[in-house]
């Protein structure tokens, strides 16, 4: 059994059929934002990440390349590999499926399923997505192309392939109870938990077993005992969560390194693969007697526009491109910051360029600047905290700790974007009290009060540089050494933050040049198509014919809880310049969430003002979309009545923000 103290994350392993993106970057970054974290909280973290190599999909894309399959996974390794050290990535192993041991353990834990029943051999006759490399049900419902044949939803320019064959089968309909009883007594497996909702409502809509073999593939892992089938590319690619820190390998060093990390404290994925890793990995381990994962974090799609970013719909971004224009740490701070681990999120260049030049350049960079430029130009190099803080200064170290503790909570509940928005609303506060401290006065009026002001604005960027290590690590070290610290590997940061004694000692360094600048704008110039077109793009969603149509038939209770409808409270609302039908809101949507901005186009029917502090029920898992040079992240329900006046939808009495109607 893994210790308390150790932390071990991984990402999903990527398919190699095309070079990594900004999406999959985006996974890499959330599980070593989440290493880094468990670091600073003195945990011994492992971090693992590496490719799926097997499969129809990667086969098909080999022959399209006339190369033999190991020959061009080989050379898929370092596009992966460069860009992971592009963005310090910090994993510990990187692992691919062709590897041997990963083979021999797969074929070990196939036979041990066969021996105690978990496994038989029928017949497979129903459809295959092979993009997804996932078996599909088709229905009625299932989405379809012009022509009318079945495709997945994800993939909707690749009809469904017909499979009729021979297959083995893992009994995974005998799973079903033990995984309610599963995600009942653990809440938390699943974050964010909306998400729990539509793996639980699939398990209870009853689980057929599952196909594990392929015949007529041979770019797999042998099946034990049966030369005429590989094993499924998701019986093997799940199984590199074990199999990478050592299962199934008989040596002492192996066992000892899986005793030691599993079981995993994360897996880290996007929504389209939530239910290969809460439904069938959670029974694969139930059979193989193994412990369960601790928690899965699901998190959205980037977006360009209003599809899902991916190389095979030939619009993904090139993360390196974006490190040459902006610095590789801008953009991981952009990642984790304007993309809700919860939504969707749109990418935008002139957002980025926002961000950078708001947060990092003014907000946080300026303080930095404006510290250590009076300091030192008034000869202050060394700091010290005074005897007893004043009113102003000891208010400011209280709003530190708040913040540390909300941080702390967000970081714990893997929502960075929520834990760097209490960041930079201290670095607010913090800029709020040097202004009106006016320390360039005091400097010619007051030492004493000069240096005690200086002081606590490095307490405070020091608390900062702390919090942000894990999501800028070298931006991070070089404000701290401006103040003389550095993060120290073998101290526990949660248990220094949590006392906050405000009683270090500073000697300040002059900066070489200013940690963030302003970016050179690119919206306008950039040559890569994808980035030019994004200017044109954002629209409203207008039903189409075909559209209205399809909404007015049945749905059944899966369909209900794919929307979250969420109570929440405005708490600012004003008219968007330049429109007069749009309203800007600013919504609380309970703690998960934090504030939405979100658009409506009611301004003939309310007045602003009227609307402040009233509760309505919001959609709020509706992808963002970009309006008036404003991103919307979600929808506010009205209703008309007989005169076309539109009435807010509430609810009964007042419910704490954030409550789903169900
Ligand atoms: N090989 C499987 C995973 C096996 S894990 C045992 C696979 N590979 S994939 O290459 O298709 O990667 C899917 C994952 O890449 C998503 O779950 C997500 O983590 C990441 N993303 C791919 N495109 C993305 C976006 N546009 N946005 C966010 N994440 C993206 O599925």
């Amino acid at each position: 059994m893994a210790s308390k103290n150790n932390y071990y994350v991984t990402t999903p392993i990527y398919y190699v059929n095309s070079k990594p993106h900004l999406g999959t970057l985006y996974s890499t970054l959330l599980a070593d934002v989440a290493s880094r974290f468990a670091q600073l909280m003195g945990k011994q973290t492992f971090f693992m990440t590496g490719t799926d190599e097997h499969g129809q999909k990667i086969q098909e894309r080999a022959q399209e390349l006339g190369m033999p399959p190991k020959e061009f996974v080989d050379s898929m390794i370092s596009p992966f590999k460069d860009i992971w050290k592009l963005f310090d990535l910090n994993y510990n192993k990187f692992m691919r499926t062709t590897d041997e041991y990963h083979q021999k353990a797969v074929q070990a834990w196939i036979k041990q399923l066969m021996e105690q029943g978990d496994i038989y051999k029928s017949t497979y006759d129903g459809s295959y997505c092979v993009p997804c490399e996932s078996f599909m049900t088709v229905t009625s419902d299932s989405p379809r192309n012009e022509s009318g044949k079945a495709v997945c939803a994800l993939h909707p320019n690749r009809i469904l392939e017909e499979v009729s064959e021979e297959s083995y089968f893992f009994r995974l309909s005998s799973y079903e109870k033990l995984l309610l009883e599963f995600y009942e007594k653990n809440p938390k497996f699943i974050m964010p938990r909306e998400r729990m909702a539509e793996v639980v409502s699939f398990v209870k809509s009853g689980l057929k077993d599952l196909s594990i073999s392929r015949k007529n593939l041979t770019w797999g892992v042998p099946f034990p005992g049966d030369p005429e089938h590989v094993v499924y590319v998701w019986g093997d690619a799940l199984n590199n969560y074990i199999t990478g820190i050592g299962y199934g390998q008989s040596d002492e060093e192996s066992m000892k390194n899986f005793n030691q990390w599993w079981p995993a404290d994360l897996h880290v994925m996007a929504k389209d693969i939530v239910r290969f890793h809460a439904i069938y990995w959670p029974a694969f381990l139930m059979a193989s007697g193994l412990e369960l994962p601790k928690r899965l974090l699901v998190h959205g799609y980037i977006l360009m526009g209003d599809q899902k970013m991916s190389k095979s719909l030939g619009n993904a971004v090139d993360p390196t491109t974006l490190a040459e224009w902006y610095g590789v740490e801008p953009v991981r701070y952009y990642l984790m910051r304007q993309m809700a681990v919860t939504h969707d999120g749109i990418f935008s260049l002139k957002d980025l360029e926002d961000r950078i030049t708001a947060d990092l350049a003014n907000n946080l960079g300026n303080l930095l600047n404006r510290t250590l430029s009076l300091a030192l130009g008034n000869k202050l190099e060394k700091v010290k905290a005074p005897v007893a803080w004043e009113p102003a200064a000891s208010h400011l170290r209280e709003q530190a700790e708040e913040t540390y503790r909300s941080y702390w909570d967000a970081m714990n509940d893997n929502m960075y974007h929520v834990a760097l928005g209490h960041v930079w609303t201290f670095i607010g506060q913090v800029n709020a009290y040097f202004h009106a401290q006016k320390p360039w006065v005091l400097a010619k009026e007051n030492g004493e009060l000069f240096q005690e002001v200086i002081a606590a604005a490095c307490q405070s960027l020091e608390i900062i540089g702390i919090m942000l290590s894990p999501f800028m690590p070298s931006k991070m070290s070089e404000l701290l050494s401006c103040l003389g610290k550095r993060l120290e590997s073998e101290y526990n940061y949660d248990e220094i933050l949590r006392t906050n004694s405000w009683n270090g000692q500073f000697e300040l360094k002059k900066l070489s040049e200013p940690l963030f600048i302003r970016p050179e704008s690119r919206v306008e110039k950039s040559d890569q198509p994808e980035l030019k077109k994004e200017k044109n793009r954002a629209s409203m969603h207008v039903l189409s014919k075909k559209e209205a149509s399809d909404s007015s038939g049945e749905i059944t209770i899966n369909d209900f809880v794919k929307c979250h409808l969420t109570v929440g409270s405005i708490r600012a609302c004003e008219p968007v310049k330049g429109s007069n039908k749009m309203l800007k809101l600013t919504v609380d949507v309970g703690e998960e969430s934090g504030d939405r901005t979100i658009l409506s186009g009611v301004a003939q029917h309310f007045n602003p003002d009227d609307l402040i502090g009233k509760q309505g029920v919001y959609v709020t898992n509706l992808a963002p979309r970009k309006m008036m040079g404003e991103v919307s992240q979600g929808m506010m329900l009205f209703a008309e009545d007989d005169e076309g006046k539109l009435k807010l939808v509430t609810v009964g009495g007042q419910v704490k923000p954030g409550t789903r109607l169900r």
